[in-house]
């Protein structure tokens, strides 16, 4: 693993010893002192980390990267949001990539990664808007690193040590991974929509493959993921014919 230098992305880390949420210590500190874009905020020990659509993000103190990457997308209108989900999810993807060399790794819609079939970092995006653009973003990123026991309940969990039998120090990872972000936004920055889009969909988990999906009231049925649209929902050509679109807990791989 190589040393990374960024332009921006890390430039300005404060590293806590715990925080309950760093997603919401970045929320604190962007009312308070607007810090500048690519401040990361980070810590080993996190009780409250918060996931996707309120649920909890669950990680064992000392064994995980909890992080979260103030940004200031000022270049995208709030429509595009997705966008920037897209690279982010790239980005981490690579990065886990980097580190997990002999199993594929995908981006499951949105932007949790897997390694195989089993999930191995979180992303919680949260933005707040202007009237015509992204004012600023808050990209919250759980790796699960040196943990190897997990709760019950999360379904399907893995860490780079499960994976390659190893344990990792955290510290040098942030460098990596910010590396991977600001690669990522940058080309997102320069216009390079067509190519991510591109490159979501061919890492995307389950894409085209014919999988049995379960819609949030329970009931079941085939189908195969055709694509994204462009705020962003998950569109699944049904088997029993046509294209739904489906927003997030609308509809999970079933057994997920
Ligand atoms: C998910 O998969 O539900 C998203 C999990 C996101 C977890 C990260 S850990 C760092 C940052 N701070 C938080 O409170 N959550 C995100």
């Amino acid at each position: 693993m190589q040393q990374q230098n960024t332009l921006f992305i890390g430039k300005v880390l404060l590293h806590h010893e715990e925080l309950p949420s760093t997603n919401t210590y970045a929320q604190e500190l962007i009312a308070k002192s607007k810090p500048i874009e690519g401040t990361v905020i980070s810590t080993f020990r996190q009780p409250q980390g918060r996931g996707q659509v309120g649920s909890k993000w669950e990680s064992e103190p000392d064994k995980n990267l909890t992080l979260s990457i103030i940004l200031y997308p000022d270049f995208l209108p709030p429509q595009q949001n997705f966008a920037l989900n897209k690279a982010v999810a790239l980005a981490v993807r690579h990065f886990i990539a980097e580190l997990v060399q002999l199993q594929p790794v995908w981006i499951k819609w949105p932007n949790d990664i897997y390694v195989g079939t089993r999930k191995i970092c979180g992303i919680l995006i949260q933005n707040s808007l202007n009237r015509t653009t992204l004012a600023s973003t808050i990209v919250g990123i759980g790796v699960n690193v040196n943990q190897t026991i997990f709760s019950k309940d999360i379904p399907n969990p893995s860490s780079l040590q499960l994976e390659n039998g190893k344990e990792y120090d955290l510290p040098t990872l942030i460098p990596l991974l910010c590396h991977h972000v600001e690669a990522m936004y940058l080309r997102l920055k320069s216009g390079q929509f067509a190519n991510l889009d591109a490159e979501y969909l061919q890492h995307l988990y389950r894409y085209q493959q014919p999988t049995l999906f379960q819609r949030s009231n329970g009931e079941v049925f085939w189908g195969s993921i055709s694509g994204i649209s462009e705020t962003g929902k998950l569109l699944i050509r049904v088997e029993e014919g046509g294209e739904e679109a489906f927003e997030l807990k609308q509809v999970s791989i079933s057994g997920f």
